[in-house]
């Protein structure tokens, strides 16, 4: 429970998995080289013309392409931002929420760029200020907000609060993340993709590796003004998402309101479970989330890595965090309710022996329990 992957696929994927039976069912590549299929079913989900959208192996492959080609866009449209890079200085600005997405902060570090972190409110539920946004962003930046955010699973701006930043700050980029926003109901929060043929600053990714549950074929893709996703076309292979993942991604937009509801409704149910047996541990903060995890803390980082062993040790992986100003903190993703079953008694055992010196491993207790029933 230690990554975000999703834990239900759309069940008409599996009708469309079961006709890859025989062996020359995979012996052509896709439809064509940019899957207009998926293409398609994309354009008349998210309200965008196929020239806006850009399929990939996983967003993560987007963001790290797409983030690249936008810093060095930045740079070589200014003298002095290329004078600055120039000499090891960054040339371009990324302002960032923290805590959020390690991989794109570390990837924009290490591709030079300079990074301006707003730091999120933990005591008012991670909420983001958007005076201290707004104070960030007044010369030209690229601004990179997931929403929901990845790790505190809050929404960070609604969709008037983004309509109106790109609308008055045309310098800036801004890149909405959005992974996990089909968690959330689109009564209570409506994505901005349809956006994006509107506003030439604006750019939106999209995952299918979390509500979706099909992370194992890991498919992402990026909406964005169509001059640029040419240019990505360009700079990519064709034939780079296969058939399979073609048939399968198609048939999920095609039930995706069924599905997503059905999804909403299993987190809904498995974040009650767990968050009622957290409350009855004392020291353990949690916040509510509208994702697939939830973000948790003891007071002290002993504490957490110590409990974080135990958990590993009862069989259940959480995910720990590197900065500093997190490591009290730890994430759990949201699976099956026999997951959710497997990390409650987890818990029980482990907030049972907290204070002890080591848990045995599993393996151990099984065996010592079963040698108590034999009275050995
Ligand atoms: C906010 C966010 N964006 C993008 C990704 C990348 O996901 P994928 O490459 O599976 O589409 C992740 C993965 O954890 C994420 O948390």
């Amino acid at each position: 429970m230690s990554l975000n992957d999703g834990s239900i696929m759309p069940k008409q994927c599996i009708e469309t998995l079961a006709q890859f039976n025989d062996r020359s069912c995979l012996r052509r590549y896709n439809s064509a080289g940019e899957c207009p299929d998926i293409v398609n079913a994309i354009c008349e989900r998210d309200g965008v013309k196929p020239g806006n959208v850009f399929i990939e192996n996983g967003s993560g492959p987007v963001l790290k392409m797409a983030f690249h080609m936008l810093f060095e866009d930045y740079i070589r449209s200014s003298w002095t931002r290329m004078a600055s890079h120039l000499v090891g200085r960054p040339g371009v600005t990324m302002v960032i929420v923290s805590p959020t997405y390690e991989k794109v902060v570390n990837g924009a570090i290490r591709g030079g760029v300079g990074i301006h972190p707003i730091v999120l409110d933990e005591a008012n539920g991670f909420q983001l200020d958007l005076k201290k946004l707004e104070a960030a962003i007044q010369k030209p930046c690229i601004v990179y907000l997931p929403n929901p955010n990845n790790p505190t699973g809050n929404l960070l701006v609604t969709r008037d609060e983004i309509i109106d930043l790109v609308e008055r700050y045309p310098k800036n980029t801004f890149w909405v993340d959005e992974a996990y926003v089909q968690y959330m109901d689109p009564k209570i929060h409506q994505p901005v993709s349809d956006l994006v043929p509107k506003y030439d600053n604006l750019f939106v990714s999209r995952s299918f590796s979390f509500a979706y549950g099909l992370a194992g074929i890991h498919v992402g893709y990026l909406i964005a003004p169509e001059s640029f996703i040419e240019r990505m076309e360009k700079k990519s292979t064709p034939y780079r998402v296969g058939k399979l993942q073609e048939s399968v991604v198609v048939t999920a937009l095609r039930n995706a309101d069924e599905h997503l509801r059905d999804v909403r409704a299993l987190c809904a149910q498995e974040q009650a479970r767990i968050g009622e047996a957290l409350d009855q541990i004392d020291g353990i903060t949690w916040y509510p989330s509208s994702a697939n995890f939830i973000l948790c803390k003891w007071p002290d980082t002993n504490t957490t890595t110590k409990f974080l062993a135990d958990m590993l040790a009862a069989g259940v992986r959480l995910r720990p965090f590197a900065a500093p100003e997190m490591a009290n903190h730890f994430r759990i993703t949201l699976g099956l309710p026999e997951d959710t079953d497997q990390l409650l008694e987890a818990l029980q055992v482990v907030t049972h022996y907290r204070g002890s010196e080591v848990l045995p491993p599993p393996s151990q207790q099984a065996v010592s329990e079963d040698a108590a029933a034999v009275g050995v």
